[in-house]
């Protein structure tokens, strides 16, 4: 059997530091990941600025450690595959300009790669692990507090060799849905991240006590667009004033560290319960309808589900239920590779690598780098 090429994957477009070693592009060696939620927590969002100076601190140790459990020297690997973008361009700037240095150092080539190509390749490293290949073509959402977005995935180049190709269905006109999670929590006093606590609330309300009304979208019927649900909770919240009281109550418990799904519920009442449970129903329903939509226009094979706001349970079991009613099947990376990592990026940048596409001395990071 032909050797398994090794790539050293790095990612910091965000409030992660990841590295990680894949072998012939699908088998997980290692996968390390620095998170920086405890900094940006009581902010209530990632900052910048912080951002960059924690991937700093954390990219030599992260990459170390990730040579280290899959039990290899530095000098191993055969190639080196960073984050050029999109992100935060002084967070991108750390994994890129390392990379860089790494490569140069020990004579490897680098790959450049796309942290979007990177979540469509999660889905792969997971059904590889499961033995369940996605067929193809495929139409992806990559759903995350950065983006949302909606991709036709076609197979290119020979069979096997992983190489895909992409075109822009449709986006977000607004925010992202993990940002609308993120801020409904933050309005509603349930701490940051929003996404998982909304996830583990929702499931104790009734889904159908607030109707949203469906957003109108000129153009495009693949866009999306979360906005207007989020200002519906806001005057909601405005208008009652019983909300405002045990808002209040949680707080005072995030400033006393008391951010447990049980003690937030303890202090969260049956109407507001019954809001959460309608805002996720809200925007999973958008998510699942406009991508099943497309999907079906598309005679899609699968559909694929990636980024942090994939790990949400009611999305999960949407998809896979609506999936099933089309004759199509719906797959999700593992929780740990739905958010940002870097062994996606590593399997991103593998086709790259075996197609001898290699970076320069002159690569930069692309905040706004589109995937197509
Ligand atoms: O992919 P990710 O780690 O970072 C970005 O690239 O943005 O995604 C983080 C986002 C956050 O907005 C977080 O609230 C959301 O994903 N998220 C979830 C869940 N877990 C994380 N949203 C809904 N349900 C979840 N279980
Ligand atoms: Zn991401």
């Amino acid at each position: 059997m032909a050797k398994e090429h090794l790539i050293l994957g790095i990612e910091s477009s965000c409030d992660e530091t990841a590295a990680s070693v894949v072998a012939g592009g699908r088998r997980i060696l290692s996968s390390v990941v620095a998170s920086q939620t405890e900094i940006h927590r009581k902010y209530g969002g990632v900052v910048p600025e912080l951002a960059s100076r924690e991937h700093l601190r954390q990219v030599v140790p992260v990459v170390r450690e990730a040579v280290e459990q899959a039990h290899l020297k530095m000098d191993d690997v055969d190639g080196i595959a960073v984050t050029q973008g999109p992100g935060l361009v002084g967070a991108l700037l750390v994994g890129v300009t390392y990379g860089k240095v790494l490569a140069l150092a020990l004579g490897k080539p680098l790959v450049a790669v796309n942290h979007l190509e990177g979540h469509v390749h999660a889905v792969f490293l997971e059904a590889h692990a499961s033995g369940r290949d996605p067929q193809l073509p495929a139409v992806c959402l990559i759903v995350s507090g950065g983006h949302t977005i909606l991709y036709d995935v076609k197979s290119e180049g020979a069979n096997g060799s992983r190489r895909l190709s992409y075109s822009r269905i449709g986006g977000t006109r607004d925010d992202a849905a993990g940002e609308a999670y993120d801020k409904v929590a933050r309005m509603l006093a349930l701490g940051y991240p929003g996404g998982p606590i909304i996830d583990k609330l929702a499931a104790h309300g009734d889904s159908r006590a607030v109707r949203f009304s469906d957003p109108r979208i000129s153009g495009n019927r693949y866009d999306f667009s979360f906005s207007g649900i989020k200002t519906a909770v806001l005057y909601m919240l405005k208008r009652d004033p019983k909300f405002q009281a045990e808002i209040e109550q949680r707080q005072g418990a995030l400033a006393r560290g008391e951010r447990s799904a049980d003690a937030l519920r303890a202090l969260t009442t049956q109407p507001t319960l019954d809001l959460i449970a309608s805002f996720q129903r809200a925007v999973v329903e958008n998510l699942v309808s406009r991508t099943l939509a497309a999907a079906h226009e598309r005679n899609a094979r699968s559909v694929l589900v990636s980024g942090g706001v994939a790990a949400n349970s009611e999305l999960r079991k949407t998809f896979e239920a609506e999936a099933a009613d089309r004759g199509i099947e719906a797959f999700f990376p593992s929780r740990a590779l739905s958010t940002d990592n870097a062994a996606m990026i590593a399997a991103a940048g593998y086709s790259r690598f075996v197609a001898g596409e290699f970076a320069d001395a002159t690569l930069n990071a692309e905040a706004n780098l589109p995937l197509a």
